[in-house]
């Protein structure tokens, strides 16, 4: 049985088993998702995605209904399609046009709280109550309810999916935020927790080029995630990965010898970190992200970059690459406020 995540434009995701020899849409239906079909014979295309990582076979496909540059790009019809591996395939509609059931709640247990630095903290949960494993795509985030409150907030996963359902989130600790004063005012082991999970499209795809990560304060958790997984598999890592890390403070950086763990842990990986406001004990680089590059890590513009910080950080970096003409490199991004 191969693990298959369908990903959804409302930033959804759902995973299902599907049996060797299975056509994903009966797969799908099997757990209660009805994708769009019309002549399941690989002719209309009703049922078109775009298989984003993992092997798999199409059994016909008319031309009319993907081209060759379309099957090129990871074009699929869900009708056709019989996974080889685990899978990730985007449709480019939303979830409730399958009766998608929606993220999972997710009940957990406060472990602890680490307080990483003047800014930061990493709350671990244990949702290992949970029958079976809590699936998610490193890169994907979590709505988390602040214990006692009726508030919701989002953070990004900062560990891989595992068995024990033992989950890391990284959050940035306000003056004055409804988290942050719970994390430092009344968290407790052992606390009762809910999340919702699954949530977002910002993951890992396919990597078949260099990778450029970019992350802007808390949004290093992503990557956290990203790096744990590429640890965990280090021999299906042919390309190189660049993590450029940038913070307001140098107290704001975090989790530097976990990072430094993983240019032993994951082949080709190396990283850069920037401060924007430095003191007199700063020795590093100072600037933002930008004044980190040059173009010799951009292999040509033949890069796949991902991004996850605040807005400004997210275009300034778009605006570098367009101001150098890298119209082949691929971005991915997730923009985020502190909240
Ligand atoms: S339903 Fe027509 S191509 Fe799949």
């Amino acid at each position: 049985m191969h693990k298959v995540a369908l990903s959804f434009n409302d930033g959804r995701t759902q995973f299902i088993g599907v049996n060797p020899n299975e056509v994903l849409i009966d797969a799908a239906l099997r757990h209660g998702l009805t994708l769009p079909v019309d002549c399941r014979e690989g002719v209309c295309a009703s049922c078109k995605g775009t298989c984003q990582s993992g092997r798999y076979d199409l059994d016909y496909v008319d031309e009319d209904a993907l081209s060759e540059e379309d099957l090129a790009r990871g074009g699929i019809l869900a009708c056709q399609m019989r996974v080889q591996s685990d899978c990730t395939v985007r449709f480019d509609f939303d979830s409730s046009l399958c009766n998608s059931a929606g993220p999972e709640l997710v009940d957990a247990r406060v472990t602890r709280v680490e307080v990483l630095s003047d800014s930061t903290a990493t709350l671990h949960l244990d949702a290992g109550a949970r029958a079976g494993q809590l699936d998610f795509l490193p890169g994907q985030y979590a709505h988390v309810q602040v214990p006692g409150t009726d508030e919701w907030r989002s953070y990004s996963f900062a560990c891989e999916p595992n068995a024990d359902n033992q989950l890391q989130l990284l959050i940035r600790l306000l003056p004055d935020g409804v988290m942050s004063n719970y994390l430092r005012e009344r968290a407790q082991p052992g606390d009762h927790i809910q999340l919702k999970a699954p949530l977002g499209a910002f993951y890992l795809q396919q990597v078949t080029r260099p990778l450029i990560f970019v992350a802007g304060g808390t949004g290093l958790a992503a990557f956290l995630g990203m790096l744990d997984q590429m640890a965990s598999n280090p021999k299906q890592m042919s390309q190189p990965v660049r993590l450029f890390y940038g913070v307001t403070k140098p107290q704001d950086l975090c989790e530097l010898e976990r990072l430094k763990g993983y240019e032993q842990s994951v082949p080709g990986f190396s990283f850069h970190s920037i401060v924007m406001n430095p003191d007199a004990s700063w020795q590093g680089a100072t600037g933002v992200v930008t004044d980190l590059f040059e173009e010799s890590h951009f292999n040509g513009g033949e890069v796949d970059a991902y991004l996850c910080g605040p807005p400004p950080m997210v275009e300034a970096v778009k605006s570098w690459l367009d101001a150098r003409q890298m119209e082949n490199s691929r971005i991915y991004f997730e923009k985020f406020s502190a909240s």
